[in-house]
């Protein structure tokens, strides 16, 4: 069933893509009838189940004064008889595309909203590569070209990409899939000051010529693919991890991360070798519109993380846990991206109680499961809040939410509880194993957890309830509960505060972050301003650097009009990017009559310095008309 409607939505693409056609150069072989189950993920126009990609290599020119990249994608596929090859593209100006030296016909079809121009490219039966020249356009949604004013040392010019979920299209012709992988080889020419790393062999040093060039020799989905060029150093933090940062970062950055290797070490021992050969972190401008992102060898990480104190490093074991929940064993669709993220989040908790003990994973489970609550809310327990999710002829963007996330980790951690932490363990080794460099989806899981997991114990199925969890709204009755003996404890502060308005100084001030978290969230709804202003007093929460404290802070500062920490507000939306940070706080802005347009003209003075990926969804929140 799941698989008709697919070819069906696909068809009508195409279909659609056809009546529209822009480039009528040639009549070509229409793919309407070629369009047979295969592929099962609506979010691409590739034709995979006749030719599929194999191998990328890519030549490009990173051209800072105008804000394009100038490349050269020769596409390598297996062709299983077919004379018509399909690729992603979005926003990209077609130049040419060869067989060879000999240029062949191809139509570049009408743009479909979130998915871009299917390019469809003449073949020959025995054709196995193709040669597309290209550039990207201004608005090419995977990159942000930043100032050398929007970076930490104000002299160099900065570029990122993000291809998740569907935004490599927009800077290389590709089949866009998470259920397509591609080995890589790259040639990336940049300002000659500048060092260019990718998802793949890095340099750690700059080269006069300004030439870098790249091998990515595992198999990896699109959206894996990556690219950041900037004022960049490097310096290790153990034998297989390092970090690259702005010079002035530099230090910084890789002394919070100084026990990265340690985490990677403790990820080998619960789910076997890590499979990359090297794991470096890359910190980008504070712009970047996520915390982490998972490309391989070399995960893009937010700048918000750096606390001083390694109160975050968090967001590390997650982005390195994905180097098998995700990187390894991949969605084969984004209605499956469950199986990437709770899985992730499954394995970060299992890294930091390792490495930094019990007491901190409970206080993170405690966190998502508020979180989890919030979004079951804010979602009102809809089709989203299912595990598998629909997001057929939607932005694949939609599906990410706490649901995916949290709620996925939640019903992981219930199967480890049903049938022990060891055999759990056991399963998961075996798991990772089995679909290493395979994209699978929810069914295939399901399926192997039943076989291998539950088949051999007793009840297990019944007593987890496996169907509600994955294809119900809302979240079960048997979610575990997590205990946390200091939530408890910071429980108490925090009704003792509320009530009397005393709250012990010393201990408070030994919290971790994610009792602050905790404290706020507990005491947001009923504090009052004269209790704010004795908070600020006695810890400077308006002045906080710890980016999760600061903005719990600054959200209960909207809630109840606390102006003194509106300076803070400011200053945090307007240096800060990161989409998790900037999208509440804008709309608990919009919420509050007093502060509706603030945070539009806030919005606007600022707005060119986000990423695309948070711009189109504040631009919802605000109901800004985007001005392209
Ligand atoms: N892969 C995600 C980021 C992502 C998801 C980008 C979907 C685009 C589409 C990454 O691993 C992630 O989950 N990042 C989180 C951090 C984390 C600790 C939960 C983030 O950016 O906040
Ligand atoms: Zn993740």
């Amino acid at each position: 069933m799941r698989t008709s409607i697919n070819a069906l939505v696909f068809v009508t693409f195409i279909l659609l893509a056809q009546c529209g056609s822009k480039e009528n150069k040639t009549k070509v072989d229409t793919p309407v009838k070629k369009a047979v189950e295969f592929p099962r993920d609506p979010h691409t126009f590739a034709n995979a189940d006749k030719a599929i990609m194999k191998h990328l290599n890519l030549d490009i020119d990173v051209d800072f004064d105008e804000k394009k990249i100038y490349g050269t994608a020769k596409i390598r596929f297996e062709n299983k008889g077919t004379d018509i090859v399909i690729l992603d593209t979005k926003d990209l100006n077609i130049k040419s595309v060869k067989i060879g030296d000999r240029s062949t016909q191809y139509t570049l079809h009408e743009e479909i909203p979130h998915l871009g121009s299917a390019l469809e490219v003449s073949i020959d039966t025995f054709t196995t590569s193709i040669t597309v020249e290209y550039s990207t356009s201004a608005n090419a949604e995977a990159l942000q070209w930043l100032s050398p004013a929007q970076t930490s040392g104000k002299r160099a010019p900065f570029l990122f990409t993000q291809s998740q979920a569907i935004l490599a299209r927009t800077w290389v012709p590709c089949q866009d899939s998470p259920g397509i992988r591609f080995t890589y080889e790259a040639e990336v020419s940049v300002p000659k000051n500048l060092l260019a790393l990718m998802s793949a062999s890095n340099p750690t040093e700059k080269k006069d010529s300004g030439t870098y060039s790249f091998k990515m020799e595992q198999p990896i989905p699109a959206y894996l693919f990556a690219l950041v060029v900037g004022d960049l150093d490097y310096r290790a933090t153990g034998e297989r991890t390092g970090v690259y940062a702005e010079p002035s970062v530099l230090s910084k950055a890789s002394k919070e991360l100084e026990d990265m290797e340690t985490m990677l070490n403790a990820a080998e021992k619960l789910y076997g070798t890590y499979q990359w050969e090297r794991y470096d972190v890359v910190f980008l401008p504070p712009s970047f519109p996520f915390g982490g992102m998972e490309n391989p060898r070399l995960t893009f990480a937010t700048p918000t993380i750096l606390a001083g104190d390694k109160s975050l490093v968090s967001l590390v074991a997650h982005e390195l846990a994905h180097s098998w929940s995700g990187n390894l064993v991949t969605n084969a669709t984004w209605n499956d991206f469950w199986l990437n993220e709770g899985f992730t989040v499954y394995f970060e908790y299992r890294i930091m109680e390792e490495v930094y003990g019990k007491d901190v994973a409970q206080m993170l489970g405690l966190i998502s499961y508020s979180d989890l609550l919030k979004e079951l809310e804010d979602l009102d327990y809809g089709d989203d809040t299912k595990l598998k999710l629909n997001l057929n002829g939607r932005n694949p963007d939609e599906g990410v939410t706490a649901i995916a996330y949290e709620k996925g980790y939640f019903f992981l951690k219930l199967i480890e509880q049903t049938v022990g932490r060891d055999n759990f363990d056991i399963f998961l080794n075996k798991y990772f194993n089995e679909f290493a460099y395979k994209s699978i989806d929810t069914e295939t899981f399901l399926a192997y957890l039943n076989k291998n997991l539950l088949a051999n114990h007793n009840k297990a199925d019944s007593l987890i309830n496996i169907d509600k969890w994955v294809y119900n709204n809302g979240l079960p009755d048997n979610c575990p509960k997590i205990a946390s003996s200091r939530f408890e404890a910071v429980k108490s502060a925090a009704d003792g505060f509320l009530n009397n308005n005393v709250l012990n100084g010393s201990k408070a001030r030994e919290w971790m972050y994610q009792e602050w978290v905790y404290f706020l969230r507990e005491t947001s709804d009923s504090i009052s301003y004269q209790q704010m202003a004795m908070l600020d007093k006695d810890f400077r929460l308006s002045y906080q650097d710890n980016a999760e404290i600061a903005f719990e802070w600054l959200l209960l500062a909207i809630k109840h009009d606390y102006t003194p920490a509106y300076n803070r507000l400011e200053r945090f939306l307007s240096t800060v990017g990161r989409r998790k940070f900037i999208a509440p706080l804008y709309e608990a802005m919009a919420n509050n009559p007093k502060l509706a347009q603030r945070a539009k003209n806030l919005y606007e003075r600022n707005r060119s310095s986000y990423h695309y990926v948070a711009t189109n969804t504040i631009d919802k929140i605000l109901d800004f008309s985007s001005p392209n």
